[in-house]
C-alpha cells in the first residue's frame, strides 16, 4: 500500500499514485466539511494527508496535478456566498495625501453648511485600519447577519464566519437599539499573520502576501471551520441603519458602541480644527510601527452628527468624512522597458516595466508613466518636472506606491544613467492596429485613431462593459471578454447576448472549450440572459464614452428618466446648439467637453449602429425617481437663484435632488419652478416672463416639508 510508505521512499510510479488518490480523498472530505456539513475525517487527519501531498510534489515537482489540493485554499470559490443587500450603502472614503488638504477639507465642509471660518466645527480623528469592511446586523441586541462589503450595494453574506470571531459580540450589552447595523473592520494582527504564514507553509499551503489578504481570504471561507482557526479581530468604527440614534455626535456614538461591548479603536480623538487633526495624524504616525497590525492613515469624521445628515454623500463618499493617507513608500530600481497599453478610449499609455522591488511590502514590477510629455519631463502645460529630467530604459527610476493605487515613476537617478541610454521615443503609430496615433490641441494623451478597428479598443471597451459598476455579468470577467475576442466569438457587446443562440449546438459548444464545463456554460448564459434586464444609467456608464463615468451617467439616466427620451435627446443635440444641446450642457456636473464626447459618439455611424445592436437585446430599466410619492417636487426642474440663507446651494441642491427633482443652471421653457432668495436677478426675471412658478427659500422648505 502506497498511503503509508514514507514519502522518501516512494517510487515514480507509486508517487503518482498516490498523489492521485490524495487529491480523491482531499477534494472528498471538502465536500464533506462544505456541502454536507458532516466532515469524514479530523482536522489533525486532513493537515496530515495535506502535508504528505504537499511533501510528495517538493520530491516530484512534474507530477504535480492540476487539480492538485495544494492550490485550493480552504474551499471553492467564493460565488456560492448568498447576497445580502445593505439596508444602507456601504461607501469609501475620499482620499487626501497632503498636509494641505485637511484645511482644505475643513473649508469644504464649511462651505457646505454655510458655517464661518471661525465658527466652531470639530472633528473625530482615528486610525484607518488597513482590512475589510463588515456590516453587523445586530436585531434586539442579537447578531443576526454580517455582510461584506461587495460593491457597496450587495454584499455577501458571512455570517457563520463572522460569529466565529471573537471581537464580534454575539449579543450586545445593555440597553442596545432594536436594530443596530454596526460597521467596522476585520484585520488580522502582524504576529498572528506571521504565525498562520508559518502554519500554512508548513502544510504545503499557499501564504498571503499581507495581513490584508489574509484576513479577506480567511472571512471570505465558505467553510466557517477554517476562518475559526484565524485569528481575526475587529474595530468598530460607525453604523449603518440604525432604528433609533444612538448618541448626538460621532464621539459619543463611538463611545455608546463601546458600552455596548463592540471594540473601539483607542486612538479615537476630539479635534477641534485642521491643527489639532494634523497633530493627532502625527501622534497616530509616530506610533505607527508598534501598533501591531496595519493601519494606512487617519479618518476624519464630522463631529456632529446632526451635521454629518446635512452633509450627506456624493455617489460613492460622504461629504462629512475624509482619509488621510500617509506618505507613499518609494523605492529604487531599474527601468528595463516601457511598453505601451492602448485604452479603451484609445489612449496610449507607456507602463514602465522595473527589475521587481518591494515597495512597501508588495513587489512591484510595472509603473505608470502617465504620457509622452511626463517621460519628457515635463507637466500638460509644458513645465519642466523633475528639473526637467527625462526617463529612459536603462535608467534607474524611484517608484512610489500610494495605497491601492497604480504605482508610479516618480524620479530618475541620472548619476547612474547608462552611457548607452537614449532618449525614449514615443510612437505615432498604434502599436496595436497600426493607425495614425495623434494628440489634440491641448491634450496630454496621444490616441488611436482606429477606432473600432483598432483591437484593443475593442477589447478594452468589453472589459468595462462587463466590469462591475456596468454589466457585471458573473463568470464574464476580462480574462474570459479577451479569451473570446480573440477567438471571435465575441466583438462587440452585442455579441455577448447571442452568445448561447450561436454556440449552444455543434462543435463550437461553450462546454467543448478549455475551462468550461456543461454546468459553467449553463451559469454563464444564466448570467448574461439575467443582465438583459438594465437600469439605464449602468448602460450608459457601460457603453464607455470617454469623460463619462458612474456619476455622470447616474445624472444622465436621472435626467432624461428613459432610453428612448435620452437617445433622442442626444440626436436633437446633434448640430451643437438648440434646446437640446443647452439642457445638456445645463446640466450640473455635465461640462461641454463631455457633452461634445456624448452627442459625437451617438453621431458616429458605425459606433451608432452598435449600440443599436446591444439596445435591440436588452430591456432598460427606466430611471425610478426617489420617493416620489412622498415627494412634492420628484421629476420637477428646479432652478435655485439669488442668496439662500438658510443653507448653501449645494445643499439645496442636493437635497431637491435626493427628492427626485432636477436642479438646472438656467431658466427656461421647460423649467418647474424657481427658488429666488434676495438679488435674484435675470433668471427671476425670466421666470416672470415664462410665467414659471416662483417661491422663495422659506416657500421652499415648506414645499418640501423641512420649514
Ligand atoms: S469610516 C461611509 N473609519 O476604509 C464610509 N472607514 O477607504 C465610512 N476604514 O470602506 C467609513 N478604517 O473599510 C471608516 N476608522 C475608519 C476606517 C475605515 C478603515 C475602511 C473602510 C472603508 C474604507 C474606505
Amino acid at each position: 500500500m502506497t498511503s503509508d510508505t514514507a514519502v522518501d521512499k516512494l517510487t515514480e510510479d507509486a508517487a503518482r499514485a498516490e498523489l492521485a488518490r490524495l487529491a480523491d480523498v482531499l477534494a472528498a472530505a471538502n465536500r464533506a466539511y462544505h456541502t454536507r456539513d458532516a466532515p469524514e475525517i479530523s482536522d489533525a487527519e486532513y493537515d496530515r494527508l495535506k502535508a504528505r501531498n504537499a511533501a510528495i510534489e517538493a520530491r516530484f515537482p512534474h507530477l504535480k496535478r492540476s487539480d492538485s489540493p495544494s492550490e485550493q485554499v480552504g474551499g471553492p470559490v467564493a460565488d456560492d456566498f448568498a447576497k445580502v443587500t445593505h439596508a444602507v450603502r456601504m461607501l469609501s472614503l475620499s482620499n487626501a495625501f497632503e498636509t494641505g488638504e485637511v484645511a482644505e477639507f475643513d473649508a469644504r465642509v464649511r462651505r457646505y453648511l454655510g458655517l464661518a471660518a471661525d465658527a466652531r466645527l470639530t472633528y473625530t480623528a482615528e486610525p484607518k485600519i488597513d482590512g475589510l469592511s463588515l456590516s453587523l446586523r445586530y436585531e434586539d441586541g442579537v447578531l443576526v447577519q454580517a455582510a461584506t462589503r461587495g460593491d457597496g450595494e450587495t454584499g455577501e453574506n458571512v455570517t457563520a464566519n463572522a460569529r466565529t470571531i471573537g471581537d464580534i459580540p454575539a449579543r450586545l450589552q445593555g440597553d442596545a437599539p432594536a436594530v443596530l447595523e454596526l460597521r467596522g473592520e476585520v484585520y488580522m494582527s502582524h504576529e498572528d499573520f506571521a504565525a498562520l504564514n508559518d502554519r500554512q507553509a508548513a502544510r504545503g499551503d499557499k501564504t498571503f502576501a499581507n495581513p490584508r489578504n489574509a484576513a479577506a481570504g480567511s472571512l471570505r471561507q465558505l467553510d466557517s471551520r477554517v476562518t475559526a482557526r484565524r485569528p481575526l479581530r475587529f474595530f468598530a468604527y460607525g453604523w449603518g441603519e440604525l432604528s433609533a440614534p444612538l448618541a448626538g455626535t460621532q464621539m459619543e456614538a463611538i463611545a455608546r458602541l463601546a458600552a455596548l461591548g463592540c471594540p473601539t479603536n483607542p486612538l479615537t480623538a476630539l479635534c477641534d480644527g485642521p491643527d489639532e487633526m494634523l497633530a493627532h495624524y502625527r501622534e497616530i504616525e509616530s506610533r505607527r510601527a508598534t501598533l501591531g497590525y496595519d493601519i494606512d492613515g487617519v479618518v476624519y469624521k464630522v463631529n456632529d452628527l446632526d451635521l454629518q445628515r446635512r452633509l450627506g454623500f456624493r455617489s460613492t463618499t460622504p461629504r462629512w468624512a475624509m482619509a488621510h493617507k500617509f506618505p507613499a513608500e518609494t523605492a529604487w530600481t531599474r527601468l528595463e522597458a516601457i511598453d505601451i497599453q492602448v485604452g479603451r478610449t484609445g489612449a496610449l499609455s507607456p507602463v514602465a516595466r522595473l527589475t521587481p522591488v518591494t515597495v512597501g511590502g508588495v513587489v512591484v514590477s510595472n509603473a505608470t508613466l502617465h504620457n509622452e510629455d511626463y517621460i519628457a519631463g515635463r507637466d500638460a502645460q509644458g513645465n519642466e518636472i523633475r528639473d526637467g529630467k527625462d526617463i529612459r530604459v536603462g535608467d534607474w527610476v524611484q517608484v512610489y506606491r500610494a495605497g491601492d493605487v497604480i504605482p508610479k515613476v516618480a524620479d530618475v537617478d541620472l548619476a547612474r544613467r547608462p552611457a548607452e541610454a537614449s532618449p525614449y521615443r514615443f510612437p505615432e503609430t498604434c502599436p496595436e492596429c497600426g493607425s495614425d496615433a495623434i494628440r489634440e490641441e491641448g491634450d496630454a494623451v496621444r490616441r488611436c485613431t482606429g477606432g473600432l478597428i483598432c483591437p484593443a479598443q475593442a477589447v478594452e471597451k468589453l472589459k468595462h462593459f462587463v466590469s462591475r459598476a456596468a454589466f457585471d455579468i458573473e463568470g464574464l470577467g476580462a480574462k474570459q471578454v479577451e479569451a473570446f475576442y480573440k477567438d471571435g466569438w465575441i466583438r462587440e457587446p452585442a455579441d455577448i447576448f447571442t452568445l448561447e443562440d450561436r454556440f449552444a449546438t455543434g462543435p463550437r459548444q461553450l462546454k467543448n472549450r478549455e475551462g468550461w464545463g456543461e454546468k459553467s456554460a449553463r451559469n454563464l448564459f444564466d448570467a448574461i440572459a439575467e443582465r438583459r434586464r438594465i437600469p439605464l444609467d449602468r448602460l450608459i456608464f457601460a457603453l464607455g464614452i470617454r469623460h463619462v463615468g458612474e456619476s455622470a451617467s447616474a445624472l444622465l439616466a436621472r435626467r432624461y428618466g428613459d432610453w428612448d427620451s435620452f437617445l433622442t435627446a442626444m440626436d436633437r443635440a446633434a448640430d451643437f446648439t438648440g434646446t437640446d444641446w443647452d439642457y445638456l450642457n445645463n446640466i450640473d456636473g455635465v461640462g461641454p467637453v463631455m457633452a461634445r464626447a456624448l452627442v459625437t459618439t451617438f453621431q458616429q455611424e458605425a459606433e451608432r449602429a452598435s449600440i443599436d445592436r446591444l439596445a435591440a437585446h436588452l430591456d432598460i430599466q427606466p430611471v425610478e425617481m426617489p420617493k416620489t410619492e412622498d415627494s412634492p417636487v420628484a421629476g420637477q426642474t428646479i432652478v435655485f437663484t439669488g442668496t439662500l440663507e438658510k443653507m448653501t446651494r449645494a445643499e439645496a441642491k442636493a437635497r431637491a435632488e435626493s427628492l427626485g427633482a432636477k436642479v438646472s443652471g438656467s431658466v427656461s421653457a421647460r423649467t418647474d419652478l424657481v427658488v429666488a432668495g434676495p438679488g435674484a436677478g435675470s433668471k427671476a426675471t425670466k421666470a416672470a416672463e415664462l410665467g414659471v412658478e416662483t417661491i422663495d427659500e422659506d416657500g421652499w422648505l415648506r414645499l418640501i416639508g423641512d420649514a
